[in-house]
């Protein structure tokens, strides 16, 4: 009875807010804080629990640190060093271009972030191209077949190939993986600077701008490339329509009458 009496007497004595603030202060946060201050100070001596916080931070930083290097740091060497989720999330890489193979594929040397200085090494015996350099393939087009294994080019093949070279060789490009072929190749979205494309503000999409001169034909294939099916029938019609034109204008290989594609090429000396 005297109890519930001089509980009651002490709420009535807290009539004001900054009497329980107070009354706080005086008493329940000190006794807090001393605990928790005393639990940590107890446990910062104890040797497991410092080796578990240690491995927590020191794996967490390795984490990190190794997340970053392989997403902005490492440099693609080759083709072994492109992983699948490289190609699932369409990474970007910039670099520049080595060699032309063909009317449609050239060798990329990667430069990653911060390693702009790098220069590409001499080809040796004991350092191919398929050593340093990613193979890559034009997405979306084909261009007319050079000469190869004895047969006899397309016309157009060899002009197409030295044009080519003349445009990207030495020159700082952007390469965008899509897709490993069965060539050991990543086909690829390309684009480089040009000076006189739109005053260098922008990059040119090399597929298109092959296309629109008339250097090769739409990429039949192309449902195998984009990984959604909605993308890839708004890319192949948007290819087959840049040829349409190209061919409609009569220029680049269409300048020659009765022109294979070379599609239909390969087939018939397949036989
Ligand atoms: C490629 O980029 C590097 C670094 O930005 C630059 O020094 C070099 O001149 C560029 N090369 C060409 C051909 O534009
Ligand atoms: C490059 O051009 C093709 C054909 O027009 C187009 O489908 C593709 O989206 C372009 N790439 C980029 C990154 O704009």
């Amino acid at each position: 009875m005297s109890n519930d009496k001089s509980i009651g007497d002490a709420i009535r004595n807290f009539t004001k807010f900054d009497d329980i603030k107070a009354y706080y202060n005086k008493t329940i946060s000190k006794l807090d804080r001393n605990q928790t201050f005393n639990s940590i100070k107890s446990a910062t001596k104890d040797p497991i629990v410092v080796n578990v916080l240690v491995g927590v931070g020191t794996l967490t930083s390795y984490f990190i640190i190794r997340k970053l290097y392989t997403g902005f740091f490492r440099r693609i060497k080759n083709i072994g060093d492109v992983r699948d989720v490289d190609i699932e999330r369409q990474r970007i890489l910039k670099g520049v271009c080595v060699s032309v193979g063909d009317g449609d594929n050239f060798r990329f040397f990667h430069k990653p972030t911060m390693r702009w200085f790098m220069r590409p090494p001499k080809r040796s015996s004991t350092n191919k191209l398929d050593d340093f350099t990613l193979h890559v393939r034009l997405a979306g087009m084909d261009a007319p077949e050079c000469a190869h294994f004895g047969l006899p080019g397309q016309p157009m093949g060899e002009e197409v190939k030295s044009w080519l070279k003349n445009f990207l060789i030495g020159n700082n490009v952007t390469i965008q993986l899509l897709k490993k072929d069965q060539y050991q190749r990543v086909v690829c979205e390309v684009h480089v600077r040009k000076w006189w494309y739109w005053l260098k503000l922008r990059q040119l999409n090399v597929s298109r701008y092959m296309l629109q001169q008339g250097f090769g034909v739409a990429y039949e294939g192309i449902s195998e490339i984009y990984s959604n099916k909605r993308n890839n029938d708004a890319r192949k019609k948007e290819y087959q329509e840049i040829e349409q034109k190209a061919r409609k204008q009569k220029i680049g290989m269409w300048s020659i009458k009765n022109m294979e594609s070379p599609r239909d090429y390969k087939k018939r000396v397949k036989k």
